[in-house]
């Protein structure tokens, strides 16, 4: 015990598993990262060094540009003592210079875990079934789990529960709801997305939530949505991969801008969440991004720590 500085020691039911979309875990695993997550937090805060994954070494894999994810899985698996490498879109090319699954077999002789940003599910899902090592999303068209994960931790934090608290999405459909949707269901938090006609989430990915535990809320109606949130949530309008859509967008998704007046249909002590980057004046207003009841840095900083504890889990 002493030696994991007071966490819960492994093996896991997590050990050498894939993290592709969190609907693969049960409540309980997702419980089990958060609270991994939090001594993992509290123990950085001492500057109590933990090195449980002392000569791991963790391959990135971006097909999409990136800071957060970047520099929060580099940082988070130095701190536990392995190494983590970057393979850039020059260097490294999904299913172009052989095939997903070949990408998958060749890393996993050389190394622990791969974390892949990239545009294909199928094709992350393809690496991932060659791949004898866990495969970690760190963002794909359809999904964001690592990002859910810090989402889930920080409501916790400033909220103090999950069961039970009023969560809204506003804005695109995209792969950040759409793990929301999947990390509320799995935690119990309720989930209401608004968004403009024809930009809705997935019906295959509200169905998958369905499955878990809860069905999100979906409106045209960014005021029904947020009325009544403890938590109100929102990204870019037009995600890596749709530039070309990004002024035809604008347009639409106007009136789905999170600024004060829509903020006052939220609970008085409401918080306002953003997976970042942000685009002020566009899907928030620099007042409510930048305002007291933005919570935005703190969600960024805790990437780090979900994510620890899901490198910590997964490859213990
Ligand atoms: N939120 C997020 O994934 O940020 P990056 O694109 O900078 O990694
Ligand atoms: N939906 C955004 C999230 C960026 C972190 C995108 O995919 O570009």
């Amino acid at each position: 015990m002493e030696q994991y500085g007071g966490l819960t020691p492994p093996p896991t039911s997590l050990a050498g598993r894939d993290c592709l979309t969190l609907a693969e875990f049960t409540s309980g695993e997702i419980r089990r990262i958060l609270d991994e997550a939090v001594k993992l937090k509290a123990l950085r805060r001492s500057r109590i060094p933990f090195r449980p994954l002392f000569g791991k070494t963790l391959a990135m894999v971006f097909q999409k540009p990136s800071n957060r994810t970047r520099v929060s899985f580099e940082v988070g698996m130095y701190q536990l003592g392995g190494h983590a490498l970057s393979l850039s879109p020059q260097e490294l090319q999904i299913g172009k210079r052989e095939t997903p699954s070949d990408t998958g077999m060749v890393l996993a002789r050389y190394i622990d875990a791969i974390m892949v940003r990239t545009f294909d599910d199928e094709e992350l899902a393809e690496l991932a079934g060659a791949a004898d090592v866990p495969v970690i999303n760190g963002l794909s068209d359809l999904h964001h789990p690592c990002q859910a994960l810090a989402d889930l931790l920080t409501i916790q934090e400033e909220l103090g529960a999950l069961e039970g608290v009023k969560v809204s999405y506003v804005g695109d459909g995209n792969n950040v709801a759409h793990s929301l949707a999947i990390a509320c269901a799995l935690t119990g938090a309720q989930l209401s997305i608004a968004h403009p006609e024809g930009h809705g989430p997935d019906p295959k990915i509200i169905e998958l939530a369905a499955g878990l535990g809860a069905t999100p809320v979906l409106t045209e109606d960014p005021r029904e949505a947020v009325a009544g949130a403890r938590a109100v949530y929102t990204d870019v309008w037009a995600s890596m991969g749709q530039e070309a859509e990004a002024e035809e967008r604008k347009r639409k998704f106007a009136p789905y801008q999170v600024n004060e007046e829509l903020m006052g249909y939220a609970t008085s002590d409401a918080i306002f969440l953003h997976c970042l980057p942000a685009h002020r004046g566009e899907e928030v207003t620099a007042e409510v991004i930048d305002g007291p009841r933005s919570r935005v840095f703190d969600q960024a900083e805790n990437r780090m720590h979900a994510q620890k504890a899901l490198l910590y889990l997964l490859l213990s």
